[in-house]
Order: structure tokens, then C-alpha cells, then sequence
């Protein structure tokens, strides 16, 4: 049904959900005050969601007022619900309708995709065995954070320690070279390469770029484009056993205004990784500026080695301790 609040998909509890639009930006960031610590990535998507292809964005509301907001984009060939965005607000919390608004985000994705057969997710923490998700993957992050100008003296501290450990013999990875992918088709053969699941031991079977997963098939290719990364990979032998991913750096409402990058991370070559660190730092110091926070997501083999390297600079500090990204998933009925 449409009026002037836009298009409802229906009322349950004194709740009524609609299609989200552009001119509920507002109301939508009166309830994100404080959501992942205000490293939140949805002040700077909301208005690409509106647009996305096969993404459906619903807010809930209780007399006329924005509670509640979940988002699903439908990837993987159209089989798979990946939802994003989950937030209720605060004086509406711990009363169920975060399920409330998946079970109506779900439902309505279904009616408009009737393929979609399975739902999947990533979040930091654990629901538990009772709510039916199998974990695929859980993967390891290594947060930062710094003012913008000490990256360069983080940057240089990186490549002597680096140099230091070639030099001892500390690691021995010099048939392993990293490059940048500029050429689309390149990337493209690499990520639909069928032996790249194993030989990276993709968390899940899957590409997880900034927190949305998605199986390297060509139907998923344009979304991978539409998020403008950097990409790199250990080509050597055109059989990478390492690839790693950036986004370009966006803005966070973290400590009154801040830039996040996000670097993916896929192998379990920990000299790979921290060079990969150090391309990828490299590649944005004319784009960052203020304060700045890069989560960095690597398999749990390769977080230690990477925090202790980063350790001891005075600028680029660890925020943070160890913590999770899960992979998970459940079928749709
Ligand atoms: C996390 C948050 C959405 C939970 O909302 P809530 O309405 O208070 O959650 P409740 O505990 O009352 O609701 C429980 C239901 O929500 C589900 N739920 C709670 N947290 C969830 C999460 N992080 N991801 C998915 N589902 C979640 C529960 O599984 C349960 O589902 P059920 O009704 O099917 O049993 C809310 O605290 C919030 O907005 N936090 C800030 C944003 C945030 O951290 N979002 C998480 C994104 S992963």
C-alpha cells in the first residue's frame, strides 16, 4: 500500500513497515547514535542502498516514529539473502523486534525473490546454537587507529621492521610477490578461478568484503565493482595463495568524525599479510586526513603476528582487543 510515508508492507504489534526512502536518512541516524561505537558504516551508504539493485531496505515504525531498520541484498545468483543493518532504537531494545523486523525483512524478500533459499550474515558476536545458523567461518580483526599524518611514520616503522626480518632470514618469502590487480578481467579470472576457495580457505566459501560475503561467481562480480576496492594478490606462479582487498576510505561518526578502511585479508602467509598491511596504507595516504580506523580481517593464524608487528609506534596504536567476524548461515523457508 502506498501514501505519502512511502510504500507499507504491513502492521503487526502497533508496528507498521515500510520500504525505506532517501528522506528517512534523518530519522535513521537519530536511532544509529552510538552503533559500533560510531565506527558505522550507514551514514555513508544509506543513499547508495536506496538505489542498489536487488537490495530492499525496511524501517519499522510506532506511531509514526523510525524504530527499527534492516536491510537484505540478494546476491549470489539470487539464492542468497545476505541482511546488513540491523538496528533498532534504543528505548525499543531487548523486546524482540530485531527479530521482529527480520522475520518481516525475510518474509517480504522471499515474496520478491522467490529463489532465495538461504540467508546468511556476519556479526561480532555468537547467537548461539538455538537460533538454527551454522557458523562457516569466523575470522579474526586487528583494529588500528590513528591521526592521518602518523601513518606515514607507522608506514616507514612497518618497512624497516619488515626489512629487519628478510635480512635475519626471520621469513622466507621471496618467491611470493605481491601486486595490484588494475586490470578487471585479470581480477575477474582470479576470483573465478575454481581452486580458489581452497587454496585461500575462503571463510565459508566466500569473498568477505567489509563484512558482506559473497561466493566468487560472476553474478557477484558487479557488486565486488560497485564497492571500488584496491585489490592485491600474489600472482607468482598464477596460482595466488594470497589475495587481499581495501576499500576506499569513508566516513564514520567514530570520535566526532573519522575515516574507516577495511582490508580483507585471504591466505595464511603472515609476511604476505603485513606487506599487503603496508600496499595497502600506502595507497590511501593522500585520501585520509583526521582521525582514522582500518579493521583489518585475517585468519585467526595470522592476528597475533600482526598485532605484535604493528606494536610500539607512537602514532598508529592497536583499538580494541582481539575480536570476531562470524560467518553464518540458515536456510529460508
Ligand atoms: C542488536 C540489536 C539490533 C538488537 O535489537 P533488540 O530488538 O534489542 O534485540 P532483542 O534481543 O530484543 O531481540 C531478540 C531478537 O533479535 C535477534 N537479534 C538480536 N541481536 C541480533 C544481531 N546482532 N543480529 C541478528 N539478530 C539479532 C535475536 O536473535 C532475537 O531473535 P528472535 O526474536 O528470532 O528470537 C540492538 O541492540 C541494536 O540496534 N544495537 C545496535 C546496532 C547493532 O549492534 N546491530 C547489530 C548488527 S549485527
Amino acid at each position: 500500500m502506498e501514501c505519502e510515508m512511502g510504500v507499507c508492507l504491513g502492521e503487526s504489534d502497533g508496528l507498521t513497515f515500510w520500504l525505506a526512502r532517501t528522506q528517512d536518512y534523518d530519522e535513521v541516524m537519530a536511532i544509529s547514535k552510538g552503533v559500533y561505537g560510531g565506527i558505522d558504516y550507514l551514514p555513508h551508504r544509506y543513499h547508495s542502498w536506496m538505489t542498489e539493485p536487488n537490495r530492499v531496505t525496511i524501517i519499522a515504525r510506532r506511531d509514526g516514529k523510525l524504530v527499527a531498520l534492516e536491510s537484505g541484498l540478494v546476491v549470489d545468483g539470487g539464492t542468497t539473502e545476505v541482511v546488513t543493518g540491523l538496528r533498532v532504537c534504543p528505548s525499543e531494545r531487548g523486546r524482540g523486534l530485531a527479530g521482529v523486523i527480520q522475520r518481516v525483512t525475510d518474509r517480504y524478500i522471499k515474496q520478491v525473490y522467490p529463489s532465495v533459499n538461504i540467508k546468511r550474515l556476519t556479526r561480532s558476536d555468537d547467537p548461539g546454537p538455538e537460533k538454527l545458523f551454522t557458523v562457516l567461518a569466523r575470522r579474526a580483526v586487528l583494529s588500528l587507529q590513528g591521526k592521518a599524518e602518523t601513518f606515514d611514520s607507522f608506514v616507514l616503522g612497518l618497512k624497516a621492521k619488515l626489512a629487519n626480518m628478510e635480512k635475519s632470514g626471520e621469513v622466507t618469502a621471496t618467491s611470493h610477490e605481491l601486486v595490484v590487480l588494475k586490470d578487471s578481467h585479470h581480477l575477474k579470472a582470479l576470483l573465478l578461478d575454481p581452486d580458489l576457495s581452497s587454496r585461500l580457505q575462503l571463510p565459508g566459501g566466500a569473498i568477505i568484503q567489509d563484512w558482506l560475503p559473497l561466493k566468487p561467481m560472476e553474478s557477484n562480480l558487479e557488486v565486488l565493482r560497485r564497492s571500488n576496492l584496491s585489490w592485491l594478490a600474489d600472482i607468482s606462479n598464477d596460482k595466488p595463495t594470497f589475495m587481499s582487498c581495501c576499500t576506499p576510505p569513508y566516513p564514520v561518526p567514530f570520535n566526532g568524525g573519522s575515516l574507516r578502511l577495511n582490508i580483507d585479508m585471504y591466505g595464511e602467509v603472515l609476511f604476505l599479510a603485513i606487506k599487503a598491511m603496508i600496499i595497502h596504507l600506502e595507497q590511501v595516504r593522500e585520501q585520509i586526513y583526521g582521525g582514522v580506523v582500518v579493521h583489518i580481517y585475517i585468519p585467526h593464524s595470522l592476528w597475533e603476528g600482526m598485532k605484535k608487528f604493528c606494536e610500539g609506534d607512537e602514532g598508529v596504536k592497536q583499538y580494541m582487543d582481539f575480536w570476531e567476524q562470524l560467518f553464518l548461515e540458515r536456510e529460508l523457508s
